[in-house]
């Protein structure tokens, strides 16, 4: 079976950083509380940037680092639930500001938290059936464009931000695992309609769904290619909350160093959290040629996925 293989990765975030103590002036909450509940420190919020800048900025860095022609591209996918408008799609405004060709699929999927990883998948179907070698995956998201800032469960959670991947097919060990499950009442956007849409999210639920959904998507990839947990030299987990991390890290007895986690710079930034800690790992140097990486999102829908592939 034909692997993927990342190519280059690039990430963008807005210049505004926000800090819980900026937070604590807007509800009832404190520094404490957010670092000790969620792991987060921080947080850049967009002033001025919208998602599609971040998208671009995030997809032109991946181009120029993996050296990528645009007419090598034979798909354009944007997985987000913070597009700038319904139409046209984030990556329809990606195919006119980066010069895309006209003949290949650019659309955005709506998959939350969870939308990078559908989104590997999806474009490897079509660099399966393409003549040409790589496809465009972002994941990029404005979240503070519907976050209640009245409400203090969910406010200081999230961050905006993008993270973008160069891919192709490999000779590589590759596994994907996706799933879903309607419910309305976990999270819940808003809209699209005249108000204004807010997230609505019951935290306690989502945190019960996530610390069996990781696992989970973890326990199906390595049934899958055979590898065991020592195998995997990095676990790349959907940044939501550093007590879900920890919570799985230390159920599946893997050392916590393994599981990367930045949730404490960013926040959440929903299905732009996976490619965002890729970049940073890439550029820091964590991630060499050869080594398997898993990547596994769990978010609203409810959804949830793992890619596990070689860097
Ligand atoms: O990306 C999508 C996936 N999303 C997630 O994975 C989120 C998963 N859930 C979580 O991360 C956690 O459930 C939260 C961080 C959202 C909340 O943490 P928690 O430990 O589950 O807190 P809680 O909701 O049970 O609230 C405990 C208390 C409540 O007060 P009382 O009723 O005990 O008096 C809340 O009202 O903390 C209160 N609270 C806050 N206090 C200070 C809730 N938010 C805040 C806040 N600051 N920001």
């Amino acid at each position: 079976m034909k692997g993927l293989k990342i190519v280059a990765t690039g990430r963008a975030l807005p210049a505004k950083v926000v800090t819980n103590d900026d937070m604590s002036k807007l509800v009832e909450t404190s520094d404490e509380w957010i670092t000790t509940r969620t792991g987060i420190r921080t947080r850049h919020f967009c002033a001025g940037e919208t998602q599609a800048d971040l998208a671009e900025q995030a997809a032109r860095r991946a181009l120029e680092r993996g050296k990528v022609d645009v007419g090598d591209l034979c798909a354009c996918i944007v997985a987000t639930v913070t597009p700038d408008c319904s139409a046209p799609t984030s990556a329809c405004l990606l195919q006119q500001r980066l010069d895309l060709p006209e003949d290949i699929p650019c659309f955005d999927m709506n998959v939350g938290c969870t939308g990078f990883i559908y989104a590997l998948q999806v474009a490897r179907g079509f660099l399966l059936q393409s003549g040409r070698p790589y496809a465009l995956v972002i994941g990029a998201e404005a979240l503070s464009h519907i976050t209640d800032f009245t409400d203090r469960g969910t406010c200081v959670l999230f961050g905006d931000g993008a993270g973008a991947a160069v891919v192709t097919l490999a000779d590589s060990p590759y596994a994907c695992t996706l799933g879903a499950r309607g419910d309305t009442e976990a999270i819940f956007i808003e809209g699209p309609g005249p108000e204004r849409p807010y997230i609505h999210m019951d935290g306690q639920k989502v945190f019960r769904f996530a610390v069996e959904a990781v696992p989970h998507c973890i326990r199906v990839l390595l049934e899958e290619t055979g590898l065991t947990l020592a195998d995997i030299d990095w676990f790349v987990p959907h940044q939501a909350n550093k007590r879900i991390i920890d919570h799985v890290a230390k159920k599946l007895k893997v050392p916590n160093e393994k599981f990367y986690q930045n949730m404490m710079r960013y926040g959440n930034t929903s299905a732009a959290s996976i490619p965002i800690a890729l970049d940073e790992m890439a550029e820091q140097g964590l991630l060499k040629r050869g080594q398997k990486v898993l990547c596994v999102g769990f978010g609203a829908g409810l959804t949830w996925g793992g890619a596990l592939l070689e860097w």
